[in-house]
């Protein structure tokens, strides 16, 4: 057993308390690379920020969970040596679909989990989760669960189509499983194709897809029932145009790839939602940057040359998204 408290982590409950008195919301980064962590980890300490590391169950699988548990302990070591005095950085499991699993991450360093139950019948959702808070908070590790379907693809999670959270049902859900925070479905979704075409309307000028608006009617409703009560939204990525045009300039093809417009998530900010979940814009900054680089210098194989530059544009975006859009900087 290594208790998240021994690598210097934090659990989440206090930063979304200051979070949602605060207006903003704290940065949930995916991350299962070397330079993921050094670019979230400069970028957090650069802006003051707490943040968040994140790391599905593929992410484990690809990184190895014993490895990742001594990234977390590295970033923040590595974030006192970058001159930060007291690193508010925690250790998220994204999207755990089993307890089994949630009690792993918990035995092994993790300082908050998800329990994903949004695809399982109500009461499923409700036992598997009340399972998961009772163990985690054993262990004083915060929970996170999810209700209402998220479109697209979910770790080990998959939904054809999207369910709203229902109001009516957050109230009894958050009682009965006695969850940390909430994640609800309002029209966010994974990946960096979150809508289809012909679910947008074309800006006339630019001929680019601009996406339906999110159901801020139904988070405020949500709102109102559940004062004061940490909201997360997942798929809160925004597929920043200028690196699709970028991927696409240099060999790649995603074409009309979509995603939540950055005015929308700043508004969301505002509110009682206190994580904002991105994971794609991460994966996009650091293709474009490395097909740029082989373009423009096809003799280069160390891969030093190239995920530099890679790094570089990580920590670009995830500085915008604290500082532009989520508004945590200096709140350390
Ligand atoms: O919500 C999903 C995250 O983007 C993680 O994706 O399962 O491919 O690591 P992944
Ligand atoms: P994006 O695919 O929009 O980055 O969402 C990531 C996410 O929700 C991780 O749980
Ligand atoms: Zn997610």
């Amino acid at each position: 057993m290594t208790s998240y408290k021994e690598l210097g982590l934090v659990n989440t409950r206090e930063m979304f308390k200051k979070a949602v008195a605060g207006g903003y919301a704290i940065p949930a980064f995916n991350f299962n690379t070397l330079e993921q962590m050094q670019a979230i980890v400069q970028a957090a300490v650069e802006t003051k920020s707490p943040v968040i590391m994140q790391v599905s169950k593929g992410a484990r699988n690809y990184a190895n969970g014993t490895i990742l548990r001594y990234m977390a302990q590295g970033a923040v070591e590595y974030a006192k040596e970058l001159g930060c005095e007291n690193p508010q950085i925690v250790l998220h499991l994204d999207h755990g679909d089993s307890f089994e699993l949630c009690k792993d991450c918990i035995d092994n360093g993790f300082s908050s989990v998800m329990f994903d139950g949004s695809s399982l019948p109500y009461e499923e959702n409700i036992r598997i989760t009340k399972q998961v808070v009772e163990y985690a908070h054993a262990h004083d590790v915060t929970v996170e669960a999810e209700l209402g379907v998220l479109a697209g693809v979910e770790d080990e999670v998959a939904s054809e189509v999207s369910h709203y959270t229902k109001p009516e049902e957050v109230v009894d859900f958050s009682t009965r499983s006695g969850c940390d925070s909430l994640a609800i479905s309002i029209g966010t979704s994974h990946g960096a194709y979150k809508f289809t075409p012909e679910q947008c309307t074309r800006d006339p000028k630019t001929g680019k897809l601009v996406p339906p608006p999110l159901a801020f009617d139904i988070l405020h409703e949500i709102e109102k029932r559940l004062p004061g009560f940490p909201i997360v939204l997942h798929g809160s990525s925004s597929v920043p145009q200028d690196e699709v045009d970028t991927i696409n300039a240099h060999g790649g093809k995603l074409p009309d790839a979509v995603g939540i417009p950055e005015e929308q998530l700043r508004e969301a900010s505002k509110s009682a939602v206190c994580k904002i979940n991105i994971d794609s814009d991460s994966r996009l900054a650091m293709t474009a940057a490395i097909r740029k680089h082989f373009d423009e210098k096809p003799g280069d194989f160390d891969p030093r040359q190239y995920l530099k530059p890679a790094r570089e544009n990580m920590k670009k975006m995830y500085i915008h998204k604290i500082v532009e859009v989520l508004g945590s900087n200096d709140k350390l």
